[in-house]
């Protein structure tokens, strides 16, 4: 089979790569750099460089800039939607222009499309919350469903914090643990709904591969901690001589907006329709997912 992803080159997406060509399959990715073709994956910074008569059997839409790559200026927020927005507009025009159209786009999207909840457990009907999350992943998310006017299956991964080793939020978290200090942020009462990256990939091929499934759909662990069980999960693994939180305002002065929405705040969030679909974790709680992590 012939996938492309968007955003290939980053922390899901060369774990989703990496699994594909495990299996034989091609993959087209869209990146910013240059880079020479390797084995089963080619590299293009434009996707009008695909002929109209390119045969793409999933196209995977992972792009964007990071969410935590730079203070939450208004413009680094600009750079934030552009980016997923003019990548998602672009798919579904190559989509559009493409003879044969691809029978399914699986579109990245995040858990902070429900915005700021406290102890209400969230399924993918859960109420949302008004904030920049939820307005970026609302619009996000309808860019990639005009995709639908052209027939194709649309599925959009409402991806909680993806942990794994060499990258990503556990790398950051993580970062104080190193030095001796177990901290929590805030109060340490709000949710985290994690999932371990080798999930994420498979909780992607599974969707790819069942037909009958469409729409939103959480990828999160089936058990979110509070950020104060997470500090507790992560003691385990290193040697800690001070626990303390780091106060609300001084996130705040550190990191400015981007505190409050991702780091203070959180929800609980529950992969519904997943599991009712018969999907597997490999790693449902948070112990095993870090033993493993830290056992590599
Ligand atoms: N990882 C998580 O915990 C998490 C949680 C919720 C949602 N998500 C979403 O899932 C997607 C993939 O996550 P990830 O962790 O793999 O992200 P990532 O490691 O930051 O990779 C994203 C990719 O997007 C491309 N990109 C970066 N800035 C861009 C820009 N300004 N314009 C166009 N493309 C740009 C980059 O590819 P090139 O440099 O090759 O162009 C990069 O490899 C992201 O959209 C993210 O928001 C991730």
């Amino acid at each position: 089979m012939h996938y492309l992803i968007t955003g290939g080159t980053g922390f899901i997406g060369t774990a989703l790569t990496a699994s594909l060509t495990t299996r034989g399959h091609r993959v087209t990715v869209l990146t910013r750099q240059q880079r020479p073709a390797q084995g089963q994956v080619s590299y293009i910074d434009d996707l009008a460089a695909l002929p109209a008569d390119t045969v793409i059997d999933s196209i995977v839409n992972l792009a964007g800039a990071s969410l935590a790559g730079a203070r939450w200026t208004a413009a680094y927020k600009q750079t934030i939607i552009d980016s997923r927005l003019q990548t998602t507009r672009r798919v579904v025009e190559l989509i559009q222009r493409l003879e044969q159209k691809p029978p399914v786009l699986l579109s990245a999207s995040a858990i902070g499309y429900y915005g700021h909840h406290g102890d209400e457990v969230l399924d993918e009907e859960g109420a949302v919350a008004q904030g920049f999350s939820h307005d970026l992943c609302r619009q996000w998310e309808s860019a990639a469903r005009a995709a639908e006017d052209e027939g194709v299956r649309i599925c959009l991964l409402r991806l909680g914090v993806v942990l794994d080793a060499g990258g990503g939020a556990l790398q950051e978290m993580s970062r104080p643990f190193r030095f001796g200090v177990a901290n929590w942020l805030g109060d340490g009462r709000q949710w985290l709904s994690w999932v371990h990256r080798e999930d994420v990939v498979s909780a992607i091929r599974f969707l790819d591969e069942r037909t009958d499934l469409r729409g939103a759909f959480n990828i999160t662990a089936p058990e979110p901690v509070t950020s104060r069980g997470f500090c507790a999960a992560l003691q385990q693994h290193y040697r800690t001589w001070l626990a303390a939180p780091v106060p609300a305002p001084v996130m705040r002065l550190l990191v400015g907006d981007m505190a409050q929405e991702l780091l203070l705040q959180g929800q609980r969030v529950v992969p519904a329709r997943l599991q009712d679909a018969g999907f597997t974790f490999a790693y449902p709680g948070l112990d095993r997912a870090l033993q493993a992590i830290y056992q590599k």
